[in-house]
């Protein structure tokens, strides 16, 4: 069996937040942030509307997209590090909002690998036939997380969600078919110190912020993600030079290109949204396939490479034929 994504969905929240707004908050630049970052603006959240509001918006394109109905859903996973509540879990709270009939729900928790990692359980569920339609969904308020004296951090991130729908079909067990093909999960707990939020309601009793060291992340992350992507190219006996569209988590358009350039990717290959969504963690790589999908880039049948990475360090990478 394979676990096909039959449909996609995205919803980014409507009050768009310029470089040129925050450079009235923090000491910086329109310039400097385009320049480091590749980000022009980013969505926030309205006052009231929530990680699982988001999420909700998202799936019911994706459910629309697969020609399915919240009655047909019959697992929700969400990943998320910014969740309506500690519990219930974000999922629970969609599957209320979406009037989708008693099934597992739960969060996955990798921080912006989140979407990858939800995506290899939804495989577990689907491909072992325990679940025959399952919405896997990316959901983030990171704005609702940021420490907005901290020009480091608070320019970088925005809100939004994605989400699939991922549906078992039976398959030939070669490349050529349908679906996701392989996955390569990572994580390193060592490197906590250089990405995390100082709070939690274990340890502080507080929701904490963003804390990060951006340029040693950065260094990090390129090295990282390409091996990850070449170990899943390599499970899947498909060569790197034959994806062809490479959507990563939009993190910084620099990391994006220096992937890119690692693994010898012609850059025309990369779906980029990080200049209008910029990082929205678990969101941005279910986002991005929207985005390739709606503008008629990503098209049924081609060869897709997601990846991630984010705090942890977690970081991975999936090969999925639409
Ligand atoms: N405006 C102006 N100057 C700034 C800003 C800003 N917004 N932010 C930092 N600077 C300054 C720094 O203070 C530093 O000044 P100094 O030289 O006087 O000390 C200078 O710019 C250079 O700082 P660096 O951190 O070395 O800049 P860099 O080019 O690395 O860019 C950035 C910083 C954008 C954060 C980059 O390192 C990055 O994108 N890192 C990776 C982010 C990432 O991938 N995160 C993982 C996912 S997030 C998650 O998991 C939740």
């Amino acid at each position: 069996m394979r676990s096909i994504v039959t449909g996609v969905g995205a919803y980014l929240p409507e009050t768009v937040v310029s470089n040129d707004y925050l450079a009235k908050i923090v000491e910086t630049s329109d310039e400097w942030i385009k320049e480091r970052t590749g980000i022009h603006q980013r969505r926030r959240a309205a006052e009231g509307q929530f990680t699982s509001d988001l999420a909700v918006e998202a799936a019911r394109e994706a459910l629309k997209a697969a020609g399915r109905t919240p009655a047909d859903v019959d697992l929700i996973i969400v990943a998320t590090t910014t969740p309506d509540l500690t519990f219930p879990a974000t999922a629970a709270i969609v599957q209320r909002k979406l009037g989708v009939p008693v099934c597992p729900a739960f969060d996955v928790q990798a921080v912006c690998s989140g979407f990858v990692y939800a995506l290899s359980v939804a495989d577990g569920f689907t491909a072992r036939g325990h679940a025959k339609c399952a919405l896997v969904i990316g959901a983030e308020t990171l704005t609702r997380i940021l420490d907005y004296t901290d020009r480091g951090t608070c320019v970088l991130f925005g809100d939004g969600a994605g989400a699939v729908v991922v549906e078992a079909l039976e398959g030939q067990g070669t490349t050529a078919d349908r679906g996701l093909l392989s996955f390569a999960l990572r994580s390193d707990g060592n490197k906590q110190d250089l990405l995390y939020v100082d709070g939690g309601p274990s340890s502080t009793g507080t929701v904490g912020h963003i804390r990060m060291v951006g340029n040693q992340v950065f260094r990090h992350a390129v090295v990282n993600i390409a091996e990850a992507v070449e170990a899943a190219c390599e499970k899947a006996g498909v060569a790197v030079a034959d994806i062809d569209w490479f959507v990563p988590h939009q993190a910084n358009h620099r990391i994006l290109m220096g992937v890119a350039h690692r693994l010898g990717l012609d850059e025309a290959k990369v779906i980029s949204t990080v200049a209008l969504h910029a990082n929205t963690s678990a969101a941005s790589i279910p986002l991005a396939l929207a985005v390739g999908i709606a503008d008629g880039r990503v098209k049924p049948g081609q060869l897709v490479l997601l990846e991630a990475m984010g705090g942890g360090f977690t970081w991975g990478a999936c090969l999925l034929r639409l």
